[in-house]
């Protein structure tokens, strides 16, 4: 029987590589296919295959498309929907790296990186801005729950879907924010990390509280901070057994449903944005593809 790829609810670890590929224009998305389901998944590596690969094959995921845009008063959302996406798991950073190589060497025909992003943990699950993430994050079965296709679902059982979005912080408006007014736009004490209920209704934890949203919006949270000389910000990881309920947050965060941006856009823009089918893996370890259609 397949099961989910077990790096999706593991730990964070302490280092990480996040790398999105691109068909080459002459690239054989077949190829790529064929490649990928003789590859090793254990704990150490993710992967998850875009819309476009996928029909280049003439095959369907149900729920799978492509990262849309979204234009929100004052803010933009914009999508580099990627073919496919890779997430190297470890403590080493050498390591991933000649890892990281030997992945891109092996797809090279077919695939060039659209982007590669190293990521690390920060003082025990911190984002850059010192605010603590994963808090609300559903555990155990409810984890299970909220990040993987159910068994009842056929083919598709064991799945997941992921948002990966990268977002580029502005430190100087940081620096210049008071705790108070940084406090304000998260909706939590940057000091104890506890949630204030006098918190703006654009806070963040107001905006994407998941219980909230018709029908409730639980996604499973595995974000990471970056950094590339002084320049730095979240690569942001959701995985949910549907797409639609980090897109319903994503809707509210950019003002779409009331006209209220997200505090966060106050320092932070997301750059990037893509959505990614990660199949199941089957006895042998190795990606179960049969769900394509
Ligand atoms: C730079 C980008 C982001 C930063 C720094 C950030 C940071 C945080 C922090 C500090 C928390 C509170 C602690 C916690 O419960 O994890 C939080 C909560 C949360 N964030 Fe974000 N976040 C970012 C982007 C996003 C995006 C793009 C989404 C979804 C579209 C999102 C969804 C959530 C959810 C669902 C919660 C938990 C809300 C609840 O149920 O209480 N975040 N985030």
């Amino acid at each position: 029987m397949s099961t989910f790829q077990t790096g999706i609810l593991a730990d964070l670890p302490q280092q990480a590589i996040f790398i999105e590929f691109a068909l080459k224009p002459n690239g054989d998305a077949q190829a790529v296919l064929d490649d990928l389901s003789l590859l090793d998944v254990d704990e150490k590596i993710v992967f998850g295959l875009g819309q476009g690969l996928i029909s280049a094959v003439g095959k369907t995921i149900d729920g799978l498309r492509a990262f849309p845009a979204l234009s929100g008063p004052g803010c933009e959302v914009p999508t580099t929907q990627a073919s496919l996406w890779c997430w190297l798991r470890g403590s080493d950073r050498g390591k991933l790296f000649h890892q990281a190589r030997q992945i891109a060497l092996g797809f090279e025909k077919q695939l060039r990186i659209s982007k590669i992003t190293n990521c690390y943990k920060y003082s025990n699950g911190l984002d850059l801005s010192g605010y603590e993430d994963g808090t609300e994050n559903p555990t155990e079965d409810a984890a299970v729950k909220a990040a993987i296709v159910s068994p009842s679902m056929g083919d598709l059982a064991g799945s997941s879907f992921v948002a990966v979005q990268n977002w580029l912080h502005d430190f100087d408006v940081l620096d210049d924010l008071p705790i108070a007014e940084t406090d304000d736009i998260i909706g939590r004490r940057k000091l104890d990390n506890e949630e204030f209920e006098e918190a703006p209704v654009s806070a963040h934890v107001k905006r994407t509280a998941q219980e909230t949203f018709d029908p409730e919006a639980f996604v499973v949270r595995r974000s990471m901070p970056w950094s590339e000389g002084l320049e730095g910000g979240f690569m942001f990881i959701a995985f949910g057994a549907t797409l639609n309920s980090y897109e319903a947050q994503l809707k509210r965060m950019a003002g779409l449903e009331d006209g209220i941006v997200d505090g966060l856009f106050k320092f932070t823009t997301p750059i990037s944005g893509s959505y990614f089918w990660c199949p199941p893996v089957n006895e042998q370890g190795h990606l179960d593809l049969t769900a394509l259609k």
